[in-house]
């Protein structure tokens, strides 16, 4: 749920970069997105390409138009502590 939401660096993010264990920051929103990489309509690669990291820029010059908020609701770990 949201009730729990950490700060986080992207070092730690950073340390979840693989895929069995993958964060991603959108518009410095930490997501999980272990369990969404096999839904990824763009595929797999394509989601890891931003593992661990910032994705914002991949994720809006790719589709810019997806609702990330929505679709990765329950994916939200955090935010990064700036
Ligand atoms: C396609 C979601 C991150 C690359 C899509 C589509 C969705 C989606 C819903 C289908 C869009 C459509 O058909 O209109 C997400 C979410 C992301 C994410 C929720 C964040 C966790 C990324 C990243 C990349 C990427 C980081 C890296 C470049 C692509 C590509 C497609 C795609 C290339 C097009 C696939 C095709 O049309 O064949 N994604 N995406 N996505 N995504 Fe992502």
């Amino acid at each position: 749920g949201t009730d729990q939401l950490l700060r986080l660096s992207m070092d730690e993010v950073a340390r979840h970069n693989k895929r069995n264990d993958c964060w991603m920051v959108i518009r410095d929103k930490v997501y999980n997105v272990t369990r969404y990489l096999d839904f990824h309509p763009g595929g797999r690669g394509e989601l890891m390409r931003a593992a661990g990291k910032d994705g914002t820029e991949l994720f809006y010059s790719t589709h810019a138009w997806v609702n990330i908020d929505t679709m990765l609701e329950k994916c939200l770990v955090g935010f990064i502590a700036r």
